[in-house]
C-alpha cells in the first residue's frame, strides 16, 4: 500500500513538473528566438509583424530594400514550408514537426491579443 502511495506521489510530481517547468508558450518563444540557427525574430521581428532586414544596391545601383514579411498569421503549412525549404534569404532549418507546431502556436497565441485586447493573459501559467 505504502509503495502505491509513493508511486502515485512520484507520478504526480512528475506531471506537475512537466507542466510547470515551462509552458508551451514559453517553449515557442524560445524556439522562435533561438531555433538552432538564425533567430526568426531577427528577420520577422519579436512578434512576427515583419521587419526591415537591410538595404543594398542591386547590379544597376538601385537600392533594394529587404523585408522579413509579417508572419503573425502564417498558417502551419506556410511555416512548415518556409522553415524546411528556406525562402529567399531565409535559411532552412532542421526543426521537428513538433517544434514547427510549437512555433506556429506561439505566433498564433502571441498575436491573438488583437482580438482579446490583452497581452498579459498570455503570460499566465497553465494550470
Ligand atoms: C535571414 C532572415 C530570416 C530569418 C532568420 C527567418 N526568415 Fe522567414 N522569411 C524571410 C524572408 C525574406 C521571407 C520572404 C521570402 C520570399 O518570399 O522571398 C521569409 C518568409 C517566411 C515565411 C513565409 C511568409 C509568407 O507570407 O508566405 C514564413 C512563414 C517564415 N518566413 C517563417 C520564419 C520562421 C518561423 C523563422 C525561424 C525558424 C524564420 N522565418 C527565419 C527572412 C527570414
Amino acid at each position: 500500500m505504502e509503495k502505491h502511495i509513493l508511486l502515485l506521489g512520484l507520478l504526480l510530481a512528475e506531471g506537475i513538473c512537466a507542466e510547470d517547468f515551462i509552458t508551451d508558450f514559453e517553449y515557442g518563444q524560445m524556439l522562435y528566438r533561438d531555433p538552432r540557427g538564425a533567430s526568426c525574430a531577427a528577420c520577422h521581428g519579436e512578434t512576427g509583424s515583419g521587419k526591415l532586414i537591410g538595404e543594398y544596391p542591386d547590379k544597376t545601383g538601385r537600392i533594394v530594400t529587404l523585408y522579413g514579411p509579417d508572419i503573425r498569421h502564417a498558417t502551419l503549412k506556410q511555416i512548415r514550408d518556409s522553415v524546411t525549404k528556406g525562402a529567399g534569404v531565409m535559411p532552412r532549418y532542421f526543426l521537428t514537426e513538433q517544434e514547427i507546431k510549437t512555433i506556429h502556436a506561439y505566433l498564433q497565441k502571441l498575436n491573438s491579443h488583437e482580438k482579446t485586447g490583452s497581452i498579459t493573459r498570455l503570460f499566465e501559467r497553465k494550470k
